[in-house]
């Protein structure tokens, strides 16, 4: 390769991931952070080395159909990698890396975040109390549920599930259960307070608050479904910061409106940026845009993560997050 590697950068990133971009490569940067088309992200293949992207870009079977390619690494900033068909990437020889680990603990603090206030009723004090309704207080005003004590069900039991489980059962005093196909050993269950069960659906029976932490994929897509929302608990409340296609956001809204489920709090959608309308309309449903990973540090620490991925690639090193 004669010159600079050719990085297109598909959205805006931290000013400090701009720097390091722009000092190793030839970065064509998004400043003005407009999205991409997929003609654009067709054309980024054919004229870049690699392209960082991230979860709004998608990589689909007929972006990835481009000859000539240019590009070898699509390097893509998140945990989650959904947005890239990588079936498609795996057979056409294009490498895929993902952001691991930087963004546990955020995306942790958001679930609890989440969790707190779907049980404290925080959304709804809070427009109570901008609205101008707020006479004083009451002894019987905006009650709540309590956390400590009560059962936090997760699905799914990978990094972030297992940061969710450190919080809400050394923090909050929970009693944790989680459903994991692939679960950690029993001494590091343990050390997190947390019982498996061999079920999802014992997960979900015996819950009060169920936490998503599955990877989106073909077989999680609507894992929360009509018939699985009818095993959850009345009083039981769900969180979502994994990704929107794990739950049938239809079913959760026939969940919520028949009292089969208390509540939800959630992060992610199934069709972002739009949300289900009847969603936004309940007072026991708090709705945040995507903002998981949203710290300052954390991103910053996505963004370098993704560089090292990069430089790794055009300095012919194994990538420390190969997805593909
Ligand atoms: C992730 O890392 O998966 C976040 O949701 C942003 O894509």
């Amino acid at each position: 390769m004669s010159g600079r590697p050719v990085v297109v950068v598909t959205r805006r990133l931290p000013e400090p991931v701009h720097d390091a971009l722009a000092r190793e490569f030839d970065a064509r940067l998004n400043p003005d952070d407009r999205p991409l088309t997929p003609d654009g992200l067709k054309d980024a293949l054919r004229q870049a080395d690699a392209l960082l992207t991230t979860v709004t870009d998608k990589i689909t079977a007929e972006v990835l159909s481009v000859d000539p390619r240019r590009a070898g690494l699509i390097a893509n900033f998140g945990v989650g990698f959904n947005n890239i068909d990588v079936d498609t990437a795996r057979a056409r020889g294009i490498a895929v890396s993902n952001t691991p680990d930087v963004l546990t603990d955020a995306t942790a603090d958001l679930a609890m975040t989440l969790l707190l206030m779907i049980a404290r009723r925080t959304g709804e004090g809070e427009r109570h109390l901008r609205g101008g309704q707020w006479t004083g207080w009451r002894p019987t005003h905006m009650l709540g549920t309590h956390v400590t004590g009560k059962t936090l069900g997760l699905i799914g039991m990978g990094r972030i599930a297992r940061a969710v489980a450190q919080r809400a059962h050394h923090g909050f005093g929970m009693k944790v259960i989680f459903h994991d196909p692939y679960p950690p050993s029993p001494e590091v269950a343990s050390s997190l307070g947390a019982e498996p069960r061999e079920r999802l659906e014992d997960v979900l029976r015996e819950a009060d608050f169920v936490s998503l932490h599955c990877p989106a994929t073909a077989e999680t897509r609507h894992l929360m479904n009509r018939d699985r929302f009818a095993l959850m608990r009345p009083e039981a409340m769900l969180v979502n910061t994994a990704r929107g296609d794990v739950v049938d956001e239809a079913a959760l809204v026939e969940a919520l409106r028949s009292g089969r489920i208390a509540g939800a709090g959630l992060d992610v959608f199934e069709k972002e940026p739009q949300v289900t309308q009847a969603l936004v309309t309940m007072d026991n449903v708090v709705l945040l845009p995507h903002l998981g990973s949203a710290t300052q540090e954390t991103r910053v620490a996505m963004g370098m993560r993704a560089f090292d991925n990069l430089q790794r690639f055009f300095g012919g090193q194994p990538l420390q997050d190969r997805v593909v």
